[in-house]
């Protein structure tokens, strides 16, 4: 199969679907690999790497999706990429499509097979290609946080792993999942005081289990919240409700009892966010003051480390999107982890949520690809 990856063009987007790394995987199965120009660019990957690891380059993304049997991408196309795709082509990238009306309908339009990092499932009932991303936001949230806990920058002054003879300040994680665990890890790792408020108490004991007595796990109850808020110094906002809108754990009223200059970051902004008082900022001015406590909502947080967040994203895409070079619509029909991401096939959707949230018939996956 000959695989195409485009430069990413959405907005501060630096990321790419293929690192050289994975370009050296696919060619090591068989396959052509078809890099636009300048497509690494953003991860510090030029052509010259990419022609290493056995691409070849394509001076447009037009020859890039004329030529390409699938097309391997971070980001949801953009209309004038949606407009080149046609029917015998597969499609793997984030699509995010319930919210995106116009995206879905184009992708309709062109027949194209599309497979959604954000559907694909594990055996253990995971999100294996988004999970990643919640790492990577997760550990950022700390640096962020104690970034924004400096006086310079509108905090309390407070060094997250105070000194000998100082204490440490407290970090408040909500939200035990993937971003908070990794938030926790990396508090921990600075010498923070820690504590993970969850609703699962399983997880309670797993995360327990993991830090070994070295955080403190709390039942997620409005009494736990406050007490845990108004103690804190940095509080990390990571709860999900898969599918539905952040829950708003913590209210405008609740600023007023916590610590001045204490710093939240609402990693959950991209649901809407679990603090009343939250609203989406950009890494060019992340962070803003309500009440006398700085909020950072920022809700692309690994755009703001391309590197490390195009490997992690490749590590975990290449072994479904192999199975896609290798075997393509056959793949589908036989995996049903990777079929879970099929979210279009020729004109007809296959994703439930997606079907509902846009007031489309849905079709189930392994029928439209039969047909
Ligand atoms: N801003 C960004 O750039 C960015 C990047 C990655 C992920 N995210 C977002 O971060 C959020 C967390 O993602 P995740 O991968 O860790 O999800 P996850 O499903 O792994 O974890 C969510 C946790 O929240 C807990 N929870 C749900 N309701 C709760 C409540 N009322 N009180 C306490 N805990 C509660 C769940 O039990 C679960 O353990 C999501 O909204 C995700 O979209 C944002």
């Amino acid at each position: 199969m000959r695989v195409g990856c485009p430069k990413e063009i959405k907005n501060h987007e630096y990321r790419v679907g293929l690192t050289p790394g994975s370009v050296r995987e696919y060619v090591a199965h068989g396959h052509e690999v078809l890099v636009e120009t300048g497509a690494g660019a953003g991860i510090g990957a030029d052509d010259n790497a990419y022609r290493a690891a056995g691409a070849h380059i394509a001076k447009t993304a037009e020859e890039v999706f004329t030529r390409s049997d699938m097309i391997v991408k971070v980001k949801e196309p953009q209309p004038h990429e949606w407009v080149q795709l046609r029917d015998s082509q597969i499609l793997y990238t984030y699509l995010h499509l319930a919210p995106d009306p116009d995206q879905t309908k184009g992708l309709m339009a062109s027949g194209v097979t599309a497979v959604a990092y954000e559907t694909v499932t594990d055996e253990r009932g995971g999100l294996p290609l988004l999970a990643p991303m919640s790492e990577v936001a997760g550990r950022l949230a700390i640096q962020a946080g104690a970034t924004a806990l400096q006086k310079a920058h509108g905090g309390r002054g407070v060094l997250l792993g105070g000194v000998p003879g100082v204490l440490p300040g407290k970090v408040a994680v909500i939200g035990g999942g993937v971003v908070g665990l990794h938030a926790a890890r990396m508090a921990a790792g600075l010498g923070a005081d820690v504590s993970i408020i969850d609703r699962s108490i399983p997880r309670l004991r797993q995360l327990d289990d993991i830090f070994g007595g070295r955080v403190h796990t709390r039942y997620s109850t409005v009494e736990a919240l406050e007490e845990e808020c108004f103690s804190a110094d940095l509080i990390i906002g990571a709860v999900l409700i898969p599918g539905a809108a952040a829950p708003k754990l913590v209210s405008r009223e609740m600023l007023s009892g916590m610590k001045k200059g204490a710093v939240l970051v609402d990693v959950a902004i991209d649901q809407g966010g679990c603090f009343e008082t939250s609203h989406a900022t950009t890494h060019a001015d992340p962070t803003y003051e309500v009440d006398g406590i700085i909020h950072y909502c920022v809700a692309n947080m690994p755009g703001a480390v391309p590197v490390t967040s195009a490997h992690a994203l490749n590590n975990a895409t290449l072994h479904y999107g192999l199975a896609l070079a290798n075997r393509g619509l056959k793949a589908l029909a036989d995996e049903p982890h990777l079929r879970n991401g099929l979210n279009i096939h020729r004109g007809r959707i296959t994703n439930r949520a997606v079907a509902e949230a846009l007031g489309y018939e849905v079709t189930e996956a392994k029928s439209a690809l039969a047909a």
